[in-house]
């Protein structure tokens, strides 16, 4: 699939409801899989990555029915899980195959975990190494620097071994395979993570009732004297942030009447973005804060002629709280005045595509200077006049074509994005909200 995007001819305006956060939904359905008691899960966004995990949850026993706008899932608690007849196909999505190593390393049968082209290239040692040392097997392809999938996991034998567990990365997927992983662990586990990487799963496995703390960076599991059950009621998965960002930046590029995101999730380890766009000078109000379940959503607006933006640096804590939006990061820069340099971002290269090298050659292809470093970027802005259309490859990758498609907003005539289909990893309806909103772009199968 092709995108073909318009330059804006005028603000935009309107409300768009998000999609459901694509990394609470992955939660949201592995974690119901482990409930003793049926969970309601509403707001689950309609990306292909989310429907990987509903898939898998069904191939290990439990049943998820629609009721109206909610999925409810009956699950198979913790010891109830049953061998799935096939592999299970994880698609595009990491956090499928990374947290299902975490829920699979402790159960008593293999399951072979496979996935795309792009997930098939993806390091795994990552999980495996913690996982193995609490006495899981898992097994993966290649001998050389990494292990990628296909995987199998388990057989367990007996239970698994409680860890303490310094991540050498900050990544929430990791971290998560650990806990999961923990819970079929006797006595107590502690992880420890050098930033703060996306804390959703801490808080949705207390909200199941895990017996489980944070304390600053280190989350402690302890299953002593606890009975093994998880439960709750159900879930709400607010609006995704990574994918409010682009329609944010389409609003700080083009200008807006008013463009209101309503609902969106403003976990502080998700809020990256918001804090990168204050610094650049860029204004998004935050209206309405308020508790979804153990997450705070609130609505996003944006308001106001394009302003000019000022370029900055993004390294340490901040980097990681914005990880997945950097590509679209990268777009506002490019508009900036300034360098915009982005550090302690090594984790990019390892995303769906290298991001450090795909978002560079995107906007080299919009005519803008970035220069590709081992941790991150250097773009050089250019506010004075519109980026150069033209066409763009987007590597498969959807956070590249969907900045892509903000970029082509302020070009000086049409940009093409070409690979474009997995836009529908995370966010199928991309190109339909920014018509809502009042710009032109056409998707051509
Ligand atoms: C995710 C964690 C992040 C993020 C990815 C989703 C998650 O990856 O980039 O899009 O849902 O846990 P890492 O865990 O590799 O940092």
């Amino acid at each position: 699939m092709k995108l073909i995007v318009e330059p804006a001819s005028r603000p935009l305006t309107g409300t768009v409801v998000i999609p459901g956060d694509k990394s609470i939904g992955h939660r949201a359905l592995l974690f119901s899989l482990l409930s003793a008691t049926p969970v309601r899960v509403l707001g689950l966004g309609d990306g292909a990555d989310n429907g990987r995990s509903a898939k898998a949850i069904s191939a290990l026993g439990a049943t998820v029915v629609r009721d109206g706008k909610a999925l409810v899932i009956t699950g198979t608690g913790l010891a109830g899980m049953r061998a799935p007849a096939q592999p299970i196909d994880c698609g595009n999505s990491g956090t499928t195959i990374r947290l299902l190593c975490g829920l699979l390393a402790g159960q008593p049968f293999a399951t072979t975990l496979v996935g795309d082209e792009s997930l098939s290239k993806r390091p795994m040692r990552r999980v495996i190494a913690p996982l193995a040392r609490m006495g899981a097997k898992i097994m993966g392809q290649g001998t050389g620097d990494d292990v990628t999938p296909p995987l199998t996991v388990g057989p367990a034998v007996g239970r698994l071994t409680a860890i303490e567990y310094t991540l050498p990365m900050a990544s929430a997927q990791v971290k998560t395979a650990v806990l999961l992983a923990s819970l079929y662990a006797d006595g107590q586990s502690v992880v420890i993570e050098p930033g703060p990487s996306r804390d959703h799963s801490e808080r949705m496995l207390a909200y199941l009732g895990a017996p489980l703390t944070v304390t600053g960076r280190s989350t402690v599991v302890d299953t002593r004297g606890w009975d093994r059950r998880l439960a709750c009621d159900g879930f709400e998965v607010p609006a995704d942030p990574s994918s409010a960002a682009f329609l944010v930046a389409a609003a700080l590029l083009a200008g807006a009447g008013e463009v209101r995101l309503p609902g969106v999730c403003i976990n502080p380890t998700r809020t990256g973005f918001l804090d990168a766009i204050a610094a650049m000078g860029g204004h998004v109000a935050i209206e309405d804060p308020r508790a979804a379940g153990p997450e705070t959503v609130a609505d996003l607006v944006i308001q106001g002629p394009a302003r000019e933006l000022r370029g900055i640096t993004i390294a340490g804590d901040l980097a990681v709280r914005s990880i997945d939006e950097l590509p679209i990061l990268a777009v506002l820069a490019s508009r900036a005045r300034g360098t915009t340099v982005v550090r302690d971002a090594e984790e990019l290269r390892v995303k769906e595509s290298d991001r450090v090298e795909t978002t560079c050659a995107m906007l080299r292809s919009f005519g803008i200077a970035c220069e590709a470093r081992p941790d991150g970027f250097v773009v050089e802005g250019r506010p004075d006049r519109p980026l150069d259309p033209g066409t763009v490859h987007a590597d498969g990758d959807h956070r590249i074509a969907m900045a892509a498609a903000v970029a082509g907003l302020v070009a000086r005539g049409p940009t093409h994005i070409d690979d474009a289909d997995n836009v529908a990893t995370s966010y199928p309806g991309f190109a339909l909200a920014l018509t809502q909103l009042g710009a032109t772009i056409a998707q051509v199968s």
